[in-house]
């Protein structure tokens, strides 16, 4: 049986600047992650895997040629890509003075620029990246991509965040990323100015991609290998938190900002990106195993699409969310709901009576695993996709779907069986799945574990850059070809 996709269905490939844009032409040298990952004592305790961002694929040069790839050999009609904040302001944007009201708790609640704040920091920015990610954007639209833009793809400028600083001593500086309220203002200011700037080419936008793993692994993992690499239950949440906050501020620049319609989309469809992956007991018979599974999804899945959809702000985690956890008024909308699901994670209670989110551990998969060691569990992202659907009534993009395989060994069967069931979501559970974004385009660099895996469609020659196809292009080709499975 022929499996229809509907009409007008965005097929694409997502990439991040970060992982993607180094390689060939001027690099990103003024953010946290570079200093993450050039970071010696990082790479002696194997936070991170000593690879360099210098030799990733290099889009910031080669865009041009990736673009067409996307459109001419996997016939593809989207593209997801995202903004280097330290790019566009290498130096501080501290001095705009822009009207920040807070909230009866001292959070940020509104942050409100005019026409002349919007001046101030065009003198601040370097317009050259800009001039780039406008000529990126415009490449992307003539091959009749339509462009998906993410404004925050975890990088974040050295002036706002000191990873090492904070993981020696958090008292030492105040430049502490996420944790302070005050890069939630100037992310307000940065997609107030991108949405400004790029707004003419963008209509469709991603705010903060994935808060959950941003704070797990940068506050909450044993091996601490995202910056600043904590382990601090109260960190994560305030982290978790205040991104929930920073899509609402984002959300509402982003409406007031860009005013053009690039396509027929209309001028801005804005949403936040949340990772969601099927949990589930590692043994269904014992009771504590259980409660942790229900525990995690909570915390991991649910907790931050509660806050953004409802201000439900469960900051003591008993999932119950008591009055002064209620901050309705930090709601600020959320036009669709990106899916990023890669697996299933089989969790186990570790019972040493630590705070709970100390406590969960994931059964490795032993058997038919991605190189990451992750299983192949194309069933649960059909359940995300219906659970998010029936509990946020808003349409949803597959923002992310992909496997780690170096030896192109399952790639293929993983994007069928994944589009099998994200069709069965829309045809079986009448979720409005609006697109899919396979992660990713090319081989790039894989955050802390380098180039040791491998994600991308096509694979990436390190001295040479030359891209090769690996088996799934012709299966993706065919399938946003037909726009059928
Ligand atoms: C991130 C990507 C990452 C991918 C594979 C997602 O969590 O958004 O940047 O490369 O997973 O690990």
């Amino acid at each position: 049986m022929k499996r229809v996709f509907p009409e007008g269905f965005l097929w694409g490939t997502a990439i991040s600047s970060f992982q993607a844009e180094m390689g060939a032409g001027e690099p990103s040298d003024r953010t946290d992650w570079w200093a993450w990952v050039n970071d010696e004592t990082n790479v002696s305790v194997e936070r991170v895997s000593g690879d360099t961002p210098l030799d990733g694929p290099g889009f910031w040069e080669l865009y041009d040629g990736d673009l067409r790839l996307a459109r001419e050999d996997l016939k593809n009609n989207s593209i997801r890509l995202s903004v280097d904040w330290g790019r566009v302001f290498p130096e501080s944007t501290h001095d705009v003075e822009v009207d920040v009201k807070r909230d009866h708790w001292n959070n940020v609640w509104k942050v409100e620029l005019e026409e002349d704040d919007v001046k101030a920091l065009d003198r601040l920015a370097d317009h050259d990246a800009v001039e780039r990610y406008r000529e990126i954007l415009k490449c992307a639209l003539n091959y009749g991509l339509t462009p998906m833009l993410t404004l925050y793809h975890w990088p974040i400028p050295l002036w706002l965040h000191d990873p090492i600083a904070c993981r020696d001593e958090m008292a030492s500086t105040d430049r502490r990323g996420w944790v302070s309220q005050s890069t939630i203002v100037e992310f307000a200011k940065l997609t107030a100015y991108l949405s400004h700037e790029l707004g003419d080419l963008v209509d469709l936008y991603c705010t903060v991609n994935e808060p959950r793993i941003v704070s797990e692994h940068g506050y909450l993992t044993r091996r601490g290998e995202f910056p600043p690499g904590l382990n601090d239950p109260s960190l994560f949440l305030i982290c978790l938190k205040h991104l929930c906050i920073a899509h609402g501020v984002a959300y509402e620049q982003v409406k007031r900002w860009d005013r053009h319609e690039a396509s027929p989309l209309g001028p801005s469809t804005v949403g936040l990106v949340a990772v969601l992956q099927h949990y589930e007991p590692a043994d269904p018979n014992n009771p504590d195993d259980a409660w942790m599974s229900q525990f995690i999804d909570y915390a991991f899945n649910e907790w931050n699409l509660n806050a953004v959809f409802h201000g439900d702000y469960d900051m003591n985690l008993d999932q119950v969310v008591e009055p002064w956890e209620q901050l309705p008024h930090q709601v600020k909308g959320c036009d669709y709901i990106g899916v990023n699901y890669y697996t299933k994670w089989r969790v186990r209670h570790r019972k040493t009576g630590v705070d709970p989110l100390m406590d969960y551990e994931f059964v490795p998969c032993r058997d038919d695993c991605t190189d990451y060691g992750w299983y192949i569990y194309p069933e649960g992202l059909r359940n995300v996709l219906r659970w998010a659907y029936r509990r946020y009534r808003r349409p949803i993009y597959v923002t992310e779907n992909g496997v780690a395989d170096m030896g192109d060994r399952i790639r293929t069967r993983y994007l069928r069986s994944h589009l099998d069931e994200v069709y069965k979501a829309i045809s079986l559970d009448g979720v409005p799945v609006k697109g899919y974004y396979y992660w990713t385009l090319m081989d790039n660099f894989e955050w802390s574990d380098g180039y040791r895996i491998s994600f991308g469609l096509y694979n990436v020659d390190r001295e040479t850059k030359k891209r090769t196809p690996t088996k799934a292009v012709q299966a993706y080709r065919e399938i946003a070809e037909k726009n059928s499975l």
